[in-house]
């Protein structure tokens, strides 16, 4: 971690001159809150009671960065946070930019006479989705399908370390939305429509902060459970509308993901910008403090959506009432996030007009600073750039690639047309088989995404033409036009453009586009089987034209690493996707989901695998009787040199497994001891194969291996699992 002096030597300076406003504390304080041995809560005390109430106010301000013109705002205004919207950008576009961008804003912070730093916040909801170059991951509703909590929390980590790498301190994630209508915009962003698998993925808290909280780890972010409460429940799936729910409904479906976010101690929450029977949400005290900060007991800080404050009056702008509503409902901090100005000087009169009590401020700066200190932003403000050159990694990416994989769902294979030969003459087509953009969705390089080549990374064409024997054997061409019946299939992939938030709400049809329908006939002219891969942020209403589609699967929003689609489709992984989403049969069913009575095209939690034997280019090396597994690896403790790990595997699917083994290169690293597995090494790659007594895996059940070994650590590859049903 790269310590800088530059706090103590700007603290001192400004001490020695006078120049700083701080009032000496009346009483000496238990601690200084610049003693990084102190306990937080001192420091905390101390600080606060040095602090001005300009000081404390400019702490609850959140600015865009595209809205400060003047870098010294930073100081002047004692701006406690800094956002980068969805469309926030640095030019050029890449990790150092991002982080020398951050040091100067966090240097402007730091010349403040309290030198509090300030704590930087993006959207890095599915990667450092704003940095090109970046590791995309497959979007909530693709991480539900996979059904691996152990596995999204490794995600949160890679991403954690590549949004440090930029300097930036907090993500605006996860979103911890149980998605009731697949019409709203955001329905992608939900890892899916039950409380219980959303809830499950809160793993990703962990990932992000670490498993001891905020700061618990070098590469610790501040997480966000958001949008707090009922953002995907609202009637018609309506963003930003009403949730018009029974208190029971709302807690039964919406509150229990955030329940275990807040016992994970996640660092913030976001409050979401719906309503709940017509109370707007960043207004509600009872919801806000009595239930998220009373009941949840929740210790962090709770920040506002963005310009959320101004809809409370329902006129546009925000004015003073609406600021102490806000607050004295339970905000802590607000996303103003333009006219930060005016936003002071209101809270200013507020508060001096007694509307807003001083207790409160003091516990909004009390929330906020205990995360700042927490995070040792006051030890280490700026960049550890060890971690830039993780932006985009081989290993994060092969991470994201294992991630595609188990998010694909195999929804239709009639007649084994899956897996496909490596050695076939394959047709692919349609508007999303070459476009990183459209496979990657919202949110992603800009706020609402968009097509084409938008960073680097494999796009499905790509993963297959890596995969096939002969690549000159596969032609593309986006609209089908060329194909004849000389193919041995044709691979078509279709579905959604990005969008994001409210502009993806689709309140009509719910069905593919012409483009797409009009590709597809010409596919299915041609007497050539078609396999579909949907690429959407939802089910789409596909029932009518599924019955001439031979294969089906759900690709979702993979990100960058499109040859974990192909990986599936050639058998190189088999499917373990399961829907996280009820698959309706008619868009005239929305809202449908689990249980509700109504009969879908697929269930909630429905997905194929493809029956041992169905490899269509037999691997000499594989017994007949290989099942799928997969094997996470996470380091349980780590020291100079060397690092023990335990290493999970599990067996997804539906037929028990007899042995198994997990594989992976060691690179530079030697494994001293292992234990309940039986180690081969050679070529620079460990083999583990099963111990006599834990071979046997039932469906859906893991064993664990655990090793120790010299090296480092940090980027661990995940091992390749392959799995035994026969004796
Ligand atoms: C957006 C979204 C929220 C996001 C915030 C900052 O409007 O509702 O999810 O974190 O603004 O970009």
């Amino acid at each position: 971690m790269m310590r800088t002096a530059l706090l103590s030597a700007a603290v001192a300076f400004l001490t020695l001159t006078g120049a700083t406003n701080a009032q000496p504390p009346a009483e000496a304080a238990a601690a200084d809150y610049r003693d990084s041995t102190a306990a937080v809560d001192d420091r905390v005390d101390d600080l606060l009671a040095r602090m001005t109430l300009d000081d404390k106010i400019g702490q609850m301000t959140q600015a865009d960065r595209d809205a400060i013109l003047t870098q010294s705002d930073v100081a002047t205004y004692r701006l406690g946070s800094i956002l980068s919207g969805g469309d926030g950008t640095v030019s050029p576009n890449n990790a150092q930019t991002w982080a020398d961008t951050y040091d100067n804003l966090q240097r402007q912070a730091l010349s403040t006479p309290l030198g509090i730093p300030m704590i930087y916040g993006i959207d890095a909801v599915h990667g450092a989705n704003a940095v090109r170059g970046a590791t995309i991951y497959p979007h909530n509703i693709g991480l539900g399908a996979t059904r691996d909590p152990e596995l999204v929390e490794r995600i949160g980590g890679a991403v954690a370390e590549e949004v440090s790498g930029t300097g930036i301190d907090w993500t605006f994630a996860p979103c911890l939305c149980v998605a009731r209508n697949d019409r709203w915009g955001r329905t992608y962003e939900s890892f899916g429509e039950t409380p219980e698998l959303v809830t499950s993925m809160a793993t990703i808290v962990d990932g992000f902060q670490g498993t001891g909280g905020p700061g618990s780890k070098p590469s610790s972010v501040l997480a966000t459970a958001k949008h707090y409460i009922g953002d995907g429940g609202t009637t018609n799936g309506t963003d930003q509308g009403n949730t018009q729910l029974t208190e029971a409904e709302l807690r039964a479906y919406h509150l229990p993901p955030f329940k275990e976010a807040v016992e994970r101690g996640v660092g913030s929450v976001m409050v979401s910008f719906s309503s709940w029977n017509g109370a707007k949400l960043h207004g509600h005290k009872y919801l806000l403090t009595d239930v998220l900060k009373g009941e949840l007991g929740f210790d962090g800080f709770v920040v506002s959506d963005w310009a959320g404050i101004d809809q409370l009056d329902g006129r546009t702008g925000f004015t003073g009432a609406e600021v102490s509503q806000a607050i004295n409902a339970g905000l802590d901090m607000i996303m103003v996030p333009n006219d930060y100005k005016t936003f002071i000087g209101l809270l200013r009169d507020e508060v001096n007009a007694g509307r807003i009590p001083m207790s409160r401020i003091d516990d909004a700066n009390r929330r906020i600073l205990t995360k700042k200190f927490e995070l040792g932003l006051f030890e280490h403000p700026l960049t550890d750039r060890s971690y830039t050159g993780t932006v985009g990694s081989a290993a994060h990416r092969d991470l994201a690639r294992q991630a595609v994989r188990e998010s694909q769902v195999l929804l239709k294979n009639d007649g084994g047309v899956l897996p496909l030969a490596k050695s076939g003459k394959l047709f692919v087509a349609g508007k999303s088989a070459d476009d990183i953009g459209n496979q990657s969705g919202g949110w992603t390089m800009s706020w609402q995404g968009h097509s084409g080549d938008i960073t680097p990374g494999t796009t499905v064409l790509e993963g297959i033409r890596a995969a096939v024997t002969d690549p000159s054997r596969v032609t593309f061409d986006r609209y089908g036009n060329g194909i004849d019946g000389s193919y041995t299939a044709a691979v078509a992939v279709v579905g959604e453009t990005p969008y994001a938030e409210g502009r993806g709400d689709r309140t009509g049809a719910m069905g593919l586009d012409t483009e797409d329908l009009q590709t597809l006939t010409r596919l299915r002219a041609s007497g050539v089987p078609v396999v579909v891969v949907l690429v959407s942020g939802r089910p789409l209403d596909i029932a009518a034209q599924l019955p001439d589609w031979p294969a089906l699967v759900a690709a979702w929003l993979p990100g960058t690493e499109g040859g974990g689609v192909s990986d599936v489709l050639f058998g190189d992984y088999r499917p373990t996707g399961k829907l996280p989403m009820t698959w309706m049969r008619s868009v005239s069913q929305q809202p449908i989901n689990v249980a509700d009575g109504k009969d879908p095209l697929f269930e909630y939690g429905y997905g194929l695998t493809y029956d041992a034997g169905t490899d269509p280019d037999p691997d000499p090396d594989r017994d007949p009787g290989d099942e799928s597994c997969t094997a996470t690896t996470k380091v349980v403790n780590a020291w100079s040199g060397g690092f023990q790990a335990e290493v999970t595997v599990r067996n997804p699917g539906t037929v028990q497994l007899t042995g198994w083994e997990a594989a992976w290169d060691l690179g530079s690293r030697t494994i001293t001891n292992l234990w309940n597995g039986q180690l081969t090494t050679s070529g620079g790659r460990a083999t583990v194969r099963n111990s006599p007594w834990n071979g046997t895996v039932p469906p859906g059940g893991t064993v664990t291996f655990g090793y120790t070994a010299n090296g480092s650590a940090d980027n661990l590859p995940p091992p390749a699992c392959t799995g035994a049903t026969t004796p």
